[in-house]
């Protein structure tokens, strides 16, 4: 096997429509086993061994495939990567064989202190290069392709020299790592900067994305903010749509993180997404087929 793919058979569990994992919801998965086509774990809450957290994931990976999403990695710091954090994140990684890793193209954490904000970066060469270097670093120490972010802002910088497509485009083709493309974020720093959603869609690596992200944000007045506490608005939905068009048949995934609802209304929604993938996948093969 290639070092740097994770492993084939996991790899090819995740298909359609999954939800995060949320500890509200622990109980009923256990007793209902229901009908879940996979789940993202918020890595970062399992690194601790010997908790109940970690046990009930030794459960949930009897039964569902898994892929892990984390914060800490802290990609664009200028701290020196947390190695410990890196290596419990492999120690969890052997233990559990996820089909990949993900985290975001923001900094985390400065001076010492982490903050579970996902704090934006300025779009600029020199930042592209110290982030590539680290996702190689990344990279290396786990031994496979990481899965990286676009995340949702609110300010932008003053030294920012390029589009925040331009900007992903290049760490991922020059790291090559995957994309985990969050049409909710992208939308949402549309609506904030002004910038047109589907200009930025379009501009995405379709061969790299690996995973679409769904969540809802909330209307602020003078802004949205990403705070995955609501069901996916209608203009996501329809950029969702556009994002199937671009990158076709790509697992996707529930983010509901905050006011979490009964898991029923969770699995609802991914059920509203899976449908509206498949429509627009059929419409493709059938316009495919018919010229
Ligand atoms: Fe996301």
């Amino acid at each position: 096997m290639n070092s740097k793919e994770a492993s084939p058979y996991n790899k090819n569990n995740i298909k359609g429509c999954g939800i995060g994992l949320r500890i509200d919801h622990f109980d009923e998965i256990e007793a209902q086993k229901p009908n879940i086509p996979w789940f993202e774990i918020l890595s970062d809450n399992y690194l601790l061994e010997g908790t109940l957290q970690r046990e009930f994931l030794s459960h949930i990976r009897n039964d569902y495939p898994v892929t892990f999403h984390g914060v800490g990695l802290s990609i664009g710091s200028t701290e020196p990567l947390n190695m410990d954090y890196l290596k419990r994140l492999k120690k969890l990684k052997d233990e559990v064989q996820p089909a990949w890793i993900s985290d975001h193209l923001c900094w985390t954490s400065a001076h010492g202190v982490v903050t579970h904000d996902l704090i934006p970066l300025p779009y600029t060469q020199d930042i592209v290069k110290h982030i590539v270097d680290r996702i190689l670093q990344v990279q290396d120490f786990l031994g496979e392709q990481i899965v990286i972010e676009n995340v949702s802002s609110y300010l932008q910088f003053k030294a920012t020299e390029m589009t925040e497509w331009d900007f992903t485009n290049e760490v991922t083709s020059r790291s090559d790592c995957k994309l985990l493309l969050d049409v909710n974020n992208i939308y949402v720093s549309a609506q904030n900067h002004k910038f047109d959603a589907d200009e930025y869609l379009v501009a995405m690596p379709a061969e790299r994305v690996a995973e679409i992200h769904l969540a809802g944000y909330e209307d602020k007045g003078t802004h949205l903010l990403d705070t995955h506490s609501r069901p996916v608005t209608e203009p996501v939905w329809d950029l969702f749509k556009k994002a199937i068009e671009h990158v076709g048949d790509v697992p996707v995934l529930i983010e509901w993180d905050n006011d979490i609802p009964s898991l029923e209304r969770v699995i609802e929604e991914s059920t509203t997404a899976h449908e509206i993938q498949q429509q627009i996948l059929s419409s493709n093969r059938k316009t495919t087929y018919g010229h």
